[in-house]
């Protein structure tokens, strides 16, 4: 070994030091992309991810009735193989798109998925929504990123106990128990809210009391079968969802503000992209948090000049991510190269905000010039600046303009990047919402509402005084 092994902990003492590199909440690359075009991208729709939830749901209940009708058979084996595979393996991407909020239009259908997938994979949905948003403001950055499955050096038993999580699961059933009693850790503290701590303690009861009540069953009619069904799937499923989980990060660079650097993008087979929800386009879903799985092989065809090439498939970025890893095994320092990345000379807010960002014009009578009134299409936005300050002024779908403080309040996002859904403006970001006509807060991460300013319409011309009018309150 050539090198000192490092702390992983959250919250330990490489936090600081990450914090000291300026790794924190920190602004990352992002390559410049048409506005217009990444609206387009970002629109959802209901009728996509319904049949791909239904087409999943199916094959788990029709896998699950055939590893039934064939208990006591051989024939058990590869239908609950099957079973255990979409339910601990392909409820991931489904668990990750709709705690992103952007597989349906709809909130409460990514909200109902959302808390099945948790169940499946023994997460606890608001200790891993907020470990979520950690992971795509600091990602693999040491000390910050509990998401971070390859600590170096990893090994070979370390990684096949990634695959057949036998200590992993267990683990994770202790700490959702811990949590039901309300002895919640150092590490849920440092990302979780403390409003939302009871939240994580009456989920953590429901899932002990559902995982108590089958092995209960279990006991009583002395089989292992309803278990098979629920809570082991979760361990003996858990391939699948680590296979595809390797190529997201593995073997790539630490502490570094550019997701081309630290994330892959695989070129995979439809199969594989049914099973893992398109987020092969990982590097693309990590700059781009808000356009829906089903759009990122487009959103890849816009952007691909400015990434590194992808992978041409999921055998060769194996073959590559092993090589890395047998090399971190005796130098934990070395990374995976990535001379490929494309230089991007004017990268940085302001050539990503090309199209977006204008300059307020002259103040008359008390009011700054916003630009012309016909300028903003309904449902888009733009931002502006006034000495350091930042803006944002949207149009909704009825026609009303808004205009808002620019930076979203949970981590200072651009907002006039975001996409606005009738009243409503997404953070770019974390995927965070605010009700434009009262700036109240009204989706997780985000909490502190928005400041409004009031607009009117002179000679054709938006004006504000871009003097407060009010604070929403939150939620
Ligand atoms: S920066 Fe996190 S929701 Fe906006």
């Amino acid at each position: 070994m050539t090198s000192v092994r490092r702390d992983y902990r959250v919250g330990g003492p490489e936090a600081d030091r990450a914090t000291a590199d300026g790794l924190v909440e920190a602004e990352w690359f992002r390559p410049p992309i048409d506005p217009e075009r990444l609206r387009q991208l970002q629109v959802r729709g209901n009728a996509r991810a319904a049949l791909d939830t239904a087409a999943w749901l199916g094959l788990l209940a029709g896998f699950g009735y055939l590893a039934f009708l064939s208990l006591g058979t051989w024939w058990a084996v590869p239908a609950f193989a099957a079973y255990g595979a979409l339910y601990g393996g392909a409820g991931d991407s489904r668990w990750h798109e709709c705690g992103h909020g952007t597989a349906f239009k709809t909130k409460w259908l990514n909200d109902v998925v959302y808390y099945l997938a948790s169940f499946m994979l023994l997460r606890q949905p608001t200790l891993w929504r907020w470990s979520h948003v950690r992971h795509h403001t600091d990602t693999i950055v040491v000390g910050r990123d509990a998401e971070i499955i390859f600590p170096r050096p990893s090994s070979p038993t370390s990684i096949a106990l990634l695959f057949v999580p036998v200590m992993n699961v267990p683990n994770m059933v202790v700490r959702t128990a811990k949590h039901a009693i309300g002895r919640i850790d150092d590490e849920a503290r440092s990302f979780i809210p403390v409003d939302e701590l009871g939240k994580l303690k009456w989920e953590s009861r429901a899932y002990i009391a559902i995982l108590a009540g089958v092995t209960a069953w279990s006991i009583a009619i002395w089989s292992i079968v309803p278990l098979l069904y629920v809570g082991l799937p979760t361990i003996y499923g858990a391939w699948l969802m680590v296979f595809f989980a390797i190529t997201q990060h593995a073997g790539l660079r630490e502490d570094v503000l550019d997701h081309r650097l630290n994330t892959r993008t695989v070129y995979m087979n439809p199969v594989f992209r049914f099973l893992y929800s398109n987020m092969n386009y990982h590097v693309e879903h990590h700059i781009f948090p808000t356009v829906p799985y089903y759009s990122l092989p487009a959103l890849h065809q816009e952007v691909k000049v400015y990434l590194a090439p992808a992978s041409p498939n999921t055998w060769s970025a194996y073959r590559r991510i092993l090589s890395t890893l047998r090399r971190q095994w005796r130098n934990p320092a070395y990374d995976e190269p990535r001379d490929d990345v494309p230089a991007v000379s004017d990268a940085g807010r302001s050539f990503v905000n090309t199209g977006h960002t204008v300059w307020a014009g002259d103040r008359h009578d008390g009011l700054f010039d916003l630009g012309p009134a016909n300028a903003l299409a309904p449902g888009s936005a733009r931002q502006f600046e006034v000495g350091d300050e930042t803006y944002a002024l949207f149009r909704l779908d009825d026609g009303t303009l808004v205009c808002t403080e620019g930076l979203c309040t949970h981590g200072q996002a651009y907002l006039a990047e975001g996409l606005v859904l009738d009243c409503l403006v997404e953070c770019p970001k974390h995927n965070g919402r605010f009700d434009l006509r009262t700036g109240e807060a009204v989706r997780f991460p985000a909490t502190d509402p928005l400041t409004l300013y009031p607009v009117e319409i002179r000679n054709g011309r938006v004006v504000s005084s871009l003097q407060s009018e009010s604070k929403g309150t939150g939620s």
